[in-house]
């Protein structure tokens, strides 16, 4: 099965993911992810990314477009995956068209997380992970057990995003509707678009993107 969840900066396209990820026994492709640990490694493509990512602006569709084709060649992908966060252009949706019809698939669900922009401020400003695990928390929505100690893996270090400030949320969030908004039409036509109520809590999210996808 392959999935795409599409939404702006803060809808519970992450969070979501790794829900279904568990639910479905597929694989998580987060662009965003991959760019980050780019940026941290220091290649070439995390030295380019870097600055646009830092203002809340797109990076090249070239750029993008070579590493998610590299990445779902890889054997964990055979067994299906969840996009989160790519496409983000219309190049980039004829781009994605053009690898799965390569390998003869297509996408089965194009899901929407539908959202208010002014609570994806909020969302999004008091959002931080564990630096060890990874696993998202919020300062308000989604706290650990125990506070300063992660649920999953037991440590007590977390880290915030360089891109989660207000006034870079707000260009990404304008990045989100002038080049992705866009691409919902795209899925309308190919008969795949879906929508969720994003403002409802993470649990309701989760089950309202089960009643679309059906059973694992
Ligand atoms: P990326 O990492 O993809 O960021 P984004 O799209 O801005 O999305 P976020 O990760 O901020 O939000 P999310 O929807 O995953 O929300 P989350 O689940 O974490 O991209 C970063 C940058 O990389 C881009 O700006 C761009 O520069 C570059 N980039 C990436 N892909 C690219 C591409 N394809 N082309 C070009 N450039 C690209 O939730 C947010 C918070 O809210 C969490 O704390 C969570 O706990 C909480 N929350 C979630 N759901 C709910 C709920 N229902 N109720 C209450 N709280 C909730």
């Amino acid at each position: 099965m392959i999935l795409l969840l599409m939404g702006p900066p803060g809808a519970g396209k992450g969070t979501q993911s790794k829900r279904l990820e568990e639910a479905y026994g597929l694989v998580q492709l987060s662009t965003g992810d991959m760019l980050r640990a780019a940026v941290a490694s220091g290649s070439d493509l995390g030295k380019q990314a870097k600055a646009l990512m830092d203002r809340g602006d797109l990076v090249p569709d070239e750029l993008i477009i070579d590493m998610i084709s590299a990445r779902i060649e890889q054997d964990d992908c055979a067994k299906g995956f969840i996009l989160d966060g790519f496409p983000r252009t219309v190049p980039q949706a004829e781009a994605l068209a053009a690898m799965l019809a390569d390998k003869g698939l297509s996408l089965d669900h194009a899901i929407e997380l539908a959202v208010d922009d002014d609570a994806m401020v909020k969302r999004i400003t008091g959002r931080y992970t564990c630096a060890k695990c990874g696993k998202g928390y919020h300062d308000e929505f989604e706290k650990p057990a125990k506070e300063g100690v992660c649920d999953k893996c037991g440590s007590t270090e977390f880290t915030r995003r360089a891109d989660d400030k207000e006034d870079t949320v707000r260009n990404r969030l304008d990045a989100y509707h002038a080049q992705t908004a866009p691409i919902l039409a795209y899925y309308k036509d190919e008969g795949v678009l879906s929508d969720v109520d994003g403002m409802a809590d993470i649990d309701a999210v989760t089950a309202q993107l089960k009643g679309v996808i059906g059973q694992a």
